[in-house]
Formats: C-alpha cells, sequence, structure tokens
C-alpha cells in the first residue's frame, strides 16, 4: 500500500477502504507518513468528506494508536463527558461533584486550554496545590477516596489524534465534520467509559456556528459511538456568548465556587443541571426520577450545598487547598479597565471568539502550547444578551493577575479594551430566543 494513492484515491472522492485509513493513522503515529503527505490526505478529507464507515474506521484506529484505559475497577457504569468547546465553559467543575451526589463516578480526563477556549487543567491547576497529574495507576485510590478523579491527558492518548490535530492546527484543515468529530470520540473512546455526554457548543464562540452544524456534528459522534458500543447522548448548548459570568481561571473557579454555595448564573445552573442528568440517567442512577424530575432534583443539589460538599472533598483529595472561606488560589486577580457602552440599546449579539481572544491577550491562555499562564487574568461579563444599556454602563470589566506586566502597559490593556468593547453589537432591537440549552439528541 502507498500513502500516495491513498491521497489520490480521496482527492478524486473516492470512499478510503478500512486498511487504507489503518495504513494512514499507523504510518502518522510511528511517524513513517511525513507532515506533508499527512495533510495532503487531511486536506483531501476536509474538501470531499468521509461516509459513516470510513469516520468510524478513522476515529477506532485513532483511539487504539495509544494506551486505552481499563475503568473496570470502579465497578459500575461510567460516564465522561465533553465539551466541544467554549468561553466560560466552567460546566466539568460543576458536574462532577453533583453526579457525585447521586452515587455516580466520574474518571475524567481534560485537555489544557489552546486557541480562544479554556481548558478544564487551567482552571483545576489555579486552585494552589491541586494535582492534576494522576497517574493512571493511581486512579482506583482517588475513586475510592471521592468517587471522582480529574487528570490531564497523557501523551500516550490517542498520540495519532494528537499528531493529526497540531498538523490541522497549522494547515486550515480544523474545520471539518470527520475530522472534529473522530478527533474527538478517538480521544472519549480510549478514555474508557461506557457512556458519554457531548456538550456540543454552537455560535459565535464555537466551532460550530449554527445549529445545523452542531447538528450534524452531535449526530456523526453519537453514530461514531454507538458503533463502538458505549452509549452517547449530545446537549446542543449556546455559545452565541460566553457561559456564565466570567471567563479566565482564578475567576471561573470563583465562579463554581459561588454557584456551588448559593446561586450561579442562569444560564450555568441550566446547562449544568441538564448535562449532570443525562450523565446520571446513562449512569443508571436515576433512583426512579422522571427525566424532568432529576433536571430539578439537579438544579435543587447543585446549588443546596450538597453538591459543595462533594466538591471540596475532591479538592482536597487532590491535594487542593481550602480554608473555611472556600479553596484558595494561585493568583488574585486585580481590575484593570471598566469596558463602557458606547451607545443606549440592548446588546444583541456578541463576538463570543473574539472575547475569548481578548481573555487570552490578557494572559488567560496561551497563543503557543509552551506559554505560560497567567492564572489571575479573565474578564468579568456585566451585560448579557438582551440587556438593555445606557451609553456608559459598565459592559464588562478586565483582570490581570498580581505580577501582569499589563499592570504597568496602560496601552496594551486599552487596545484589548477596544477589541472587547467592540465585540458587542448594541441594537434598537431586542433578540428573541436565547434558550443556553438548545437540543438533546441521542440515546434518551
Ligand atoms: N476538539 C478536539 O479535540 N478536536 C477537534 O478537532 C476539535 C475540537
Amino acid at each position: 500500500m502507498n500513502i500516495v494513492d491513498i491521497i489520490l484515491d480521496k482527492r478524486y472522492g473516492r470512499e478510503l477502504t478500512d486498511e487504507q485509513i489503518r495504513f494512514f493513522v499507523r504510518g502518522v503515529t510511528d511517524r513513517s507518513i511525513p507532515d506533508y503527505q499527512a495533510t495532503a490526505l487531511l486536506m483531501a478529507i476536509v474538501l470531499n468528506g468521509m461516509n459513516e464507515r470510513e469516520i468510524s474506521t478513522l476515529t477506532l484506529e485513532m483511539a487504539s494508536s495509544g494506551e486505552q484505559n481499563d475503568l473496570s475497577f470502579v465497578g459500575d457504569i461510567t460516564v465522561d463527558k465533553h465539551s466541544t468547546g467554549g468561553v466560560g465553559d466552567k460546566i466539568t467543575p460543576l458536574v462532577m461533584p453533583l453526579c457525585s451526589t447521586f452515587g455516580v463516578k466520574t474518571v475524567k480526563l481534560s485537555g489544557r486550554g489552546l486557541g480562544f477556549t479554556g481548558g478544564t487543567v487551567d482552571k483545576f491547576s489555579s486552585i494552589e496545590g491541586f494535582n492534576i497529574d494522576i497517574p493512571k495507576d493511581d486512579f482506583p485510590k482517588y475513586v475510592a477516596e471521592s468517587g471522582m478523579v480529574i487528570s490531564g491527558q497523557t501523551p500516550d492518548l490517542a498520540p495519532a489524534d494528537k499528531i493529526l490535530y497540531s498538523l490541522r492546527d497549522v494547515t486550515g484543515t480544523v474545520k471539518s465534520i470527520p475530522l472534529i468529530a473522530s478527533s474527538i470520540m478517538s480521544k472519549k473512546l480510549a478514555s474508557g467509559a461506557d457512556a458519554i455526554v457531548l456538550d456540543v457548543t454552537c455560535g459565535t464562540g464555537a466551532f460550530m456556528k449554527t445549529f445545523e452544524e452542531a447538528r450534524i456534528i452531535a449526530d456523526t459522534m453519537i453514530k461514531i459511538g454507538r458503533n463502538a458500543g458505549r452509549k452517547v447522548i449530545a446537549v446542543i448548548t449556546d455559545m452565541d456568548q460566553p457561559l456564565g459570568n466570567y471567563c479566565g481561571n482564578v475567576l471561573e473557579m470563583r465562579e463554581v465556587y459561588d454557584t456551588l454555595r448559593d446561586r450561579g448564573a442562569g444560564d450555568v445552573e441550566d446547562v449544568a443541571s441538564i448535562i449532570a442528568a443525562n450523565m446520571i440517567k446513562l449512569a443508571g442512577k436515576t433512583g426512579g426520577l422522571s427525566y424532568e424530575e432529576l433536571i430539578k432534583e439537579c438544579k435543587t443539589r447543585l446549588t443546596d450545598g450538597r453538591a459543595l460538599k462533594e466538591y471540596i472533598k475532591l479538592i482536597k483529595s487532590q491535594g487542593g487547598k481550602v480554608t473555611e472561606d472556600g479553596p484558595s488560589y494561585v493568583d488574585e486577580p486585580v481590575e484593570v479597565y471598566k469596558v463602557k457602552a458606547d451607545s443606549s440599546g440592548f446588546i444583541f449579539s456578541i463576538k463570543t471568539n473574539e472575547l475569548g481572544h481578548c481573555s487570552v491577550a490578557l494572559g488567560a491562555g496561551r497563543i503557543t502550547k509552551d506559554d505560560d499562564i497567567d492564572y489571575g487574568a479573565g474578564i468579568r461579563f456585566m451585560k448579557k444578551r438582551g440587556d438593555a444599556v445606557l451609553e456608559g454602563d459598565t459592559l464588562c470589566t478586565l483582570y490581570v493577575g498580581r505580577n501582569s506586566k499589563l499592570l504597568n502597559d496602560k496601552e496594551t490593556v486599552e487596545s484589548i479594551a477596544a477589541r472587547v468593547r467592540a465585540s458587542y453589537n448594541i441594537s434598537t432591537a431586542r433578540p428573541l430566543g436565547i434558550r443556553s440549552v438548545i437540543d438533546v439528541v441521542g440515546d434518551k
């Protein structure tokens, strides 16, 4: 078999055989296929697509390109969750303890932030002492202690995806349904859970800009999961605005704590409750509640202190410092700018990805994978879509960490603030039909 013929087949729109796909993934993993040929095939896939069988084979081959987790030690149905990414997405630290109140054990492998979307690993790392690098062999110990464990992905999980993703990132081949679906699902399958709840984000702050695109990718991932013998539900959620009231690592983890202690933003409570309800359902731990009753019960437990107790247990079990005021953080956000509305009206639309990029520019994320993070940096959103504003009202406030260079760089802060202001479209019309959870599809 020869890679040039495989590239030509896809270039001319022909179906690839399972053997051709296997040859490609193995050649990428052992580096016998050079990057330029791998990239040529990726571009042919972007342009000519893949059918369901090809996508499933590609996913399974990437999933088995490295180690595959065995979660049988949990002794119960294991459920994983994954978000396709967004700005202000703090759902994982909320749903793990919430599921735990129903006796659902979670083993979660998460990624770092790259690009404009945040990463769960970075969020947990903003808690003083929290150990996010838990060796796989120690998972049983942590699950026995708190019922939960969260760890960064090891380089050995789906290494073919790691190589292909880094090529896609720099060759204009990220956006493609077969490539996104197989990339996400290969990691989920290798993570070993029996069931998976996908949070498929859609809107200006997501890969999928429209509901139709989100629905196609959701259906594709559900089929891949089913073909691999896993149960999958996809919750399609709104990313036409940031989720909740904050983005940035310490700021978001404080928002998590405040939500669990008392009350959160409406969209955060809705998304967390619906995702948790679907995880609990797939784990078979509904306790006889109907789906609607389960969502209501999740909403109650999310903020009445029961999930908080589990959250503190998780933090302490992984070495995080907790005082009577809550978790301690590695930095203290310092407010550096108030971004004001330059006209009156309603917040009609928001360029959410641009807000994510601005948060990265403040230091909250990485531009290249080796960049350091400023854990204290981020943005507080005071106005959301549909809110009425008067000229001069504060739309959001910008933060940096206490050692940030930007504390003495007014010019850069002002240029970021100008980009933030330009991300808001203020109109005389009020937007209609804003929903944080748009649809739920899959193994209901
Ligand atoms: N997240 C992934 O893991 N892979 C993609 O291709 C896109 C989002």
